[in-house]
């Protein structure tokens, strides 16, 4: 079988005030008519024969109002008690499948194109990971992105993984021209995934089981689950295991992480721009901007926000300030 897991866990706090904790980025229409959540699951439902949305408490409603929405029925999903980040996340899945499982592992909050490009490297990445490997996806990178993992190869073999470089070393990366951005999508099979785990990171599979195996009515124990380690499975496996294989990848791929990514994408929609580069995300309102270059106004119903573009990374200081004022 070949499941789609769909990792719907984070917040997107560096898109704060459109979105929020209430109503993560992942479940907002700004995309003409489907959430990115949405999009996701129709995207990959045809290359799949399950999907397995490993979520948490506080999305749990949100995703099951998506998948009504989308009229999809016989899923199954995972309630995390508490975000352990991506390692602990996959592991459930993975647990719950079967050893010979082919796991399609996929972020809720990406914009990618669909079309050829897309079916035929999932399809290179299935047949790879039916052979045992741990497969990653690796985008073209345009610009020394921070925020990403980068995957140094030669053809399909991975000489390094390297999770979210500092700026010198993402420059050095794009100088050299053998590094590809890492997508966040992965491939591989349940029972290779779970093996890899154990060698690198014991404590992370061990606590994962104990909280896996006290679920009770398909909800996780908070204080088994509270004492996972929370790492990325970035860092706990793809930067460390062996078994890694690169599919390079043509599709038009945005990890609408940031305000820069949404910019970037609604400019190349035919979003509204002045001749400075000032852009307004949600509002019809005539807007002026004088002295500024560059920079975004965002508004919602109850919280602007105005930042400079180059910036878009330090949103989520004043998410994690609004939090702890809370
Ligand atoms: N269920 C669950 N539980 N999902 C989670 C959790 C969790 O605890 N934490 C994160 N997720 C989900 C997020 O909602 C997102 O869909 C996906 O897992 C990836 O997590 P992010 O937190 O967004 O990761 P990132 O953007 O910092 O980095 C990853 O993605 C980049 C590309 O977008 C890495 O894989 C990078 O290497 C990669 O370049
Ligand atoms: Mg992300």
């Amino acid at each position: 079988k070949i499941i789609h897991v769909l990792l719907t866990g984070g917040v997107g706090s560096r898109l704060w005030p459109l979105s929020r904790k209430s109503r993560p980025k992942q479940y907002i229409d700004l995309f003409g008519g489907y959430s990115l959540f949405e999009l996701s699951v129709k995207r990959n439902s045809a290359f799949t024969d399950k999907l397995n949305v490993v979520g948490n408490i506080h999305n749990q409603d949100l995703s099951v109002a998506a998948l009504k929405k989308l009229g999809k029925i016989g899923y199954s999903s995972i309630v995390e008690a508490t975000p352990r980040n991506t390692a602990p996340a996959i592991t459930f899945a993975a647990l719950e499948a079967k050893p010979d499982d082919i796991l399609l592992v996929t972020p809720a909050d990406h914009i990618i194109k669909e079309g050829e490009s897309y079916e035929s490297a999932i399809k290179k990445a299935i047949r790879l990971a039916e052979d045992g490997q741990i497969v990653c996806f690796g985008i073209r990178p345009e610009k020394p992105e921070t925020g990403y993992g980068y995957i140094e190869h030669d053809d399909e073999d991975v000489v390094a993984f390297r999770e979210k470089p500092d700026l010198d070393t993402a420059m050095s990366f794009l100088k050299k021209g053998n590094f590809l951005w890492n997508s966040g999508m992965f491939c591989f099979k349940a029972g290779v995934f779970l093996e890899e785990l154990k060698k690198f990171e014991p404590e992370v599979y061990a606590k994962s089981m104990e909280a896996w195996f006290q679920n009770k009515n398909g909800l996780m124990d908070l204080e088994t689950s509270l004492k996972i380690p929370s790492i990325s499975v970035d860092y706990a496996v793809m930067e460390r295991s062996e078994k890694i294989k690169v599919v390079k990848s043509d599709f038009e791929w945005s990890d609408m992480g940031s305000f820069d990514a949404i910019y970037d994408y609604l400019k190349a929609q035919g979003h509204p721009v002045d001749e400075n580069g000032n852009m307004v995300i949600g509002s019809e309102n005539y807007t002026a901007f004088v002295g500024l270059q560059d920079s975004i106004l965002v508004c919602t119903s109850d919280a602007n926000l105005v930042l400079s573009r180059e910036q878009s990374q330090d949103v989520k200081k004043v998410y994690s300030e609004l939090e702890s004022s809370n």
